[in-house]
């Protein structure tokens, strides 16, 4: 039986060996067979009997035998053939880890004949390994403030074939943010690097999934991959944005107290404190900032005291959104108060007669009165009217004036006292009204004497 003779632990050692064994060639005859790694047990190694012509009949006969030292007996000599044959699946990773050129070695004892051969068994390399990384999965974080070209090392990966068998190159899939770099070290072998190739932007993409694939040279090639996931670290790269430039509300005058007007937003496309926007406002008309308050969270403007449009009807406030790293946005706020109809007309009596003389000829005035009211638009447009079926009649004049005037001559007997009332109403609705009671007593005129057609009659 043979064995696993050494392992050889360097390439100086294989070479003395190599020496050694020409040596012996001489003076034993030596035998050299080479067989492929992991083939089934009883394969073929070496036709034995033949190369020493040893004849088979007798090998039985002459008890030949393999030894070798070592536990494992890795091959057996096959009685009926002479043939050299594997007794076990041997690995040749598992025998030889480092060594290139992994032989092992048995005698071969014929004894009838005390002779002693050498048999030296290469195991051939197949390509039964794939290259494998430590780890499949691998996290990078990576700055988005990264320069282009910057290198990050990335672990090797590991094949245990030998030459063309073993690990020949690395590549790298994903995306066009990454390259791949190869150094090779100074025993010769390749060191991965990731290439930074294109400028990061957490906004954009906050991770990328990337692939390492080594790959041997075997026939057919064998591969190995890790996986690698690289996260984009923030950077405040991005100003606070306001959702709008311009907010433009419109609100009635009689809103509450308390109520929220219009609420402005703006968006950081930073993570973490880098996007936490707070609102300020900036610049605002006097008196507004005692109207509105500016909620510095959510950026809700609400009305700290009650509006008036007759009092102001137009706000305008600069408010801006500041994040933690000091980039800001502004915007405007335009604030228009609506009118609501909360103001009666006012009538005022500017000038009025108490007393009008039965004979006041139709057309006569006899009130100025002057009618206002303070809401805007419709709800201040006013209209004037006298109430009842009177011998009066309104004129307007100039402005928001109005003139009371006889329709016709009064007529004492029939009505001597007359309560005209004016009614004000305004176009708002519901409509407001107001109104105003002129009393007038009609004078008799009936205080003349009697006048005579001629001064003087004669007869
Ligand atoms: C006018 O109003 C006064 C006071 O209210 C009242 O005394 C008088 O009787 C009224 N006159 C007429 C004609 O209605």
């Amino acid at each position: 039986m043979c064995s696993a003779g050494r392992r050889w632990g360097r390439r100086q050692r294989v070479l003395l060996w190599g020496v050694l064994l020409a040596a012996w060639e001489a003076a034993w005859g030596q035998l050299h067979y080479s067989v492929p790694e992991e083939m089934p047990k009883g394969s073929f190694v070496g036709d034995v009997a033949n190369d020493l012509g040893l004849q088979l009949p007798a090998l039985p006969d002459h008890g030949v035998r393999v030894v070798s030292e070592g536990r494992t007996q890795y091959f057996s000599l096959h009685e009926k053939t002479g043939h050299l044959v594997t007794a076990e699946r041997i690995d040749r990773e598992q025998l030889c880890r480092l060594v290139e050129k992994c032989v092992l070695r048995c005698e071969l004892i014929v004894e009838g004949e005390m002779k002693v051969y050498e048999v030296d068994v290469e195991i051939m390399d197949i390509n039964d390994n794939s290259p494998t990384f430590k780890d499949m999965e691998l996290e990078e974080k990576i700055s988005e403030m990264t320069a282009p070209g910057s290198r990050f090392s990335l672990p090797r990966a590991n094949d245990p074939d030998s030459g063309q068998n073993s690990l020949q190159s690395y590549e790298l899939s994903g995306d066009e943010h990454f390259s791949l770099a190869v150094q090779t070290g100074p025993g010769g072998d390749q060191r991965p690097e990731l290439v930074l190739a294109k400028a990061l932007d957490r906004e954009e993409a906050a991770f990328h999934e990337l692939v390492l694939r080594a790959i041997d040279g075997g026939d057919p090639t064998r591969t190995g991959t890790a996986r690698i996931r690289v996260t984009v670290r923030d950077a405040n790269d991005n100003a606070p944005v306001f959702s709008q430039t311009e907010y433009t509300v419109r609100v009635p005058e009689d809103v509450p107290v308390g109520s929220v007007l219009v609420t402005v937003t703006a968006t950081d496309a930073d993570e973490g404190l880098n996007g936490h926007v707070k609102y300020s406002l900036k610049k605002a008309m006097d008196m507004a900032s005692d109207i509105f308050h500016l909620d510095h969270e959510t950026g809700a403007i609400t009305l700290l005291r009650s509006l008036d449009f007759e009092e102001g009807n137009f706000y305008e406030l600069e408010v801006q959104a500041r994040d933690d790293g000091d980039l800001f946005d502004t915007a405007k706020v335009a604030i228009t108060v609506a009118d609501i109809n909360d103001n009666v007309p006012e009538i005022s009596v500017r000038s009025a007669l108490s007393e009008i003389s039965e004979d006041a000829p139709s057309g006569t005035v006899v009130a100025l009165l002057h009618v206002h009211d303070r809401d805007s638009g419709a709800n201040g447009e006013v209209r004037c009217s006298l109430d009842g079926n009177v011998p009066f009649l309104l004129e307007s004049s100039q402005g928001s004036y109005y003139r009371v005037v006889t329709a016709r001559e009064l007529d004492r007997e029939q009505q001597s006292e007359y309560n005209v009332t004016v009614r004000a109403s305004d176009g708002g609705w519901p409509a407001l009204q107001s109104s105003r009671v002129l009393a007038l007593r009609v004078l008799d005129v009936n205080d003349n004497a009697p006048v005579f057609s001629q001064e003087r009659y004669s007869a």
